[in-house]
């Protein structure tokens, strides 16, 4: 297939169009196209059925395979672990479930304790569960609010879309669980739309509208607040100065834990380790899960502190006193064993430091590229973490028609380029085009998705 032969795969076709029911896909266009097969894949590029190569700009589609396909040290390892202890439920140990847990705490000062699941909604769940047990056993039940912000996405269950940030994702699967309270987005380029949001110091006031909300709802009420370090499929938004440290403070001030969600930024995705991190705070709990082993194998973590840990330990007396929660598959062997070799390649590498520098590349080339076209209102991102948003009008600020946005899309992908876009996520605003390239991407590999980007652009928009 690498080699640009196509496989005779019509009957894969058949089977997929009959049987497949795809993720977050209308299917009618099935009945006249074919559905694409992913075939193989190697570094940054993938195969087709067609045998039609195509760089990969966005990891597996949403930001997953940090460290690029193809990965024979990932699989091998798999495969010895999986030969000589495949699975055991988490009630017990295993040898690479504790190896990694040791490594992930190294990188993150201040934490201690990993909770084994396998994807970034169950392990959000977990932190929720957590937060109400807490509010249990120490507050009467009362301290169980758990706030969420405004496009922030937690994952698909109906415990994550009740704090679930994004209406038109969420639209028709209603009714939520009680509990759950939003907060303001803190998107700048969006601020004229929110009452009151000053020119300046826009992050401090952008954190002080959550304080307002936890006044509103009364502190005593909330436990918890669940927030993305840098919002993915909300828009890729990259917090304002002086927001992530006034929000520690607010934390702090009413005894409300910080629950910051890693799915995304996790393991590399913004050039250090974790999101949070560019930020100098200290969170309470942090889940992960897309690239901590890159889709080798099905892997989330939550992981906590140990003043959280100890909550659940305090008092062995009471059968009630620790988290009785399970997670079948948090058992399996084959997550942590490929993630230790996954964080391996990362350092041995270099991909942190990669990430930034080619992150600051496709920075500049992004913003260059706005400087020639319109329709482009507003760039950011942070490492290889990037977002466009498009534009009808620079002066009005208003978005791009989303079928026009999913046109630029479906143009790169036509180039061999498969870039994203913020897709039924935010009602009238899906308008912002998603960069999440491997942490191995060279200065190359981005001039290429710039110049599909460019050449998508002057077709769509002419
Ligand atoms: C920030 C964030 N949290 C949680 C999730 C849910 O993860 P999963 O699809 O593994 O359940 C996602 C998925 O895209 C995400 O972007």
């Amino acid at each position: 297939m690498m080699d640009g032969s196509p496989n005779d795969l019509s009957h894969v076709v058949e089977a997929d169009r009959a049987h497949i029911w795809h993720h977050l896909m209308q299917h009618k266009p099935f009945e006249t196209n074919d559905p694409r097969i992913i075939v193989e894949g190697k570094g940054m590029r993938v195969w087709d059925q067609g045998g039609k190569e195509h760089l990969d700009a966005v990891s597996g589609a949403v930001w997953t395979v940090n460290v690029g396909y193809g990965r024979e040290r990932i699989a091998k390892a798999v495969y010895d672990q999986l030969m000589k202890m495949n699975y055991f439920a988490g009630s017990m140990g295993s040898i690479p479930g504790a190896l990694f847990a040791e490594k992930l705490v190294e990188k993150m000062p201040g934490m201690s304790r990993v909770y084994y699941c396998n994807s970034g909604s169950e392990a959000n769940e977990k932190a929720f569960k957590m937060v109400r047990q807490i509010a249990h056993k120490r507050f009467g039940g009362k301290k169980h609010k758990i706030l969420y912000r405004d496009r922030d996405y937690h994952g698909t269950t109906i415990g994550c879309l009740s704090a679930g940030g994004q209406d038109e994702r969420n639209a028709q699967y209603g009714p939520f669980a009680p509990g759950f309270v939003r907060v303001p987005h803190c998107l700048e380029y969006r601020a004229f739309e929110q009452e009151g949001a000053p020119e300046e110091n826009y992050g401090e006031w952008a954190a002080s509208q959550i304080e307002k909300v936890i006044l509103a709802e009364g502190p005593e009420t909330v436990g918890a607040l669940c927030l993305e370090p840098v919002t993915a499929g909300g828009g890729v938004i990259v917090p304002p100065e002086g927001y992530w440290q006034k929000v520690r403070e607010i934390c702090d001030k009413y005894e409300i834990l910080l629950h910051i969600d890693e799915v995304v930024c996790g393991v590399g995705r913004t050039g250090t380790w974790f999101g949070y991190q560019h930020y100098g705070i200290e969170p309470d709990f942090v889940t992960m899960a897309k690239g901590v082993a890159s889709g080798y194998a099905a892997i989330a973590c939550l992981v906590t502190n140990e003043k959280v840990f100890e909550l659940f330990k305090d008092d062995d007396t009471d059968p009630l006193n620790y988290f009785r929660d399970i997670s079948t598959f948090g058992g399996c062997t084959a997550g942590p064993a490929a993630a230790i070799e996954n964080m391996a390649i990362i350092e041995e590498e270099g991909l942190l430091e990669n990430t930034t520098k080619m992150g600051d590349y496709m920075l500049d080339q992004l913003q260059a590229l706005a400087d020639r076209h319109e329709v482009i209102g507003n760039v950011r991102g942070k490492g290889l973490f990037l977002g466009a948003e498009l534009v009808a009008d620079r002066g009005t600020r208003e978005p791009m028609a989303e079928a026009k946005v999913q046109a630029v899309v479906k143009d790169c992908m036509a180039q061999g380029v498969i870039i994203g876009a913020t897709n039924r996520s935010v009602p009238g605003k899906n308008n912002t085009l998603c960069y999440s390239p491997a942490l191995i991407a060279t200065k190359d590999d981005i001039d290429q998705i710039i110049a599909a980007t460019e050449g998508a652009l002057g077709r769509v928009f002419g």
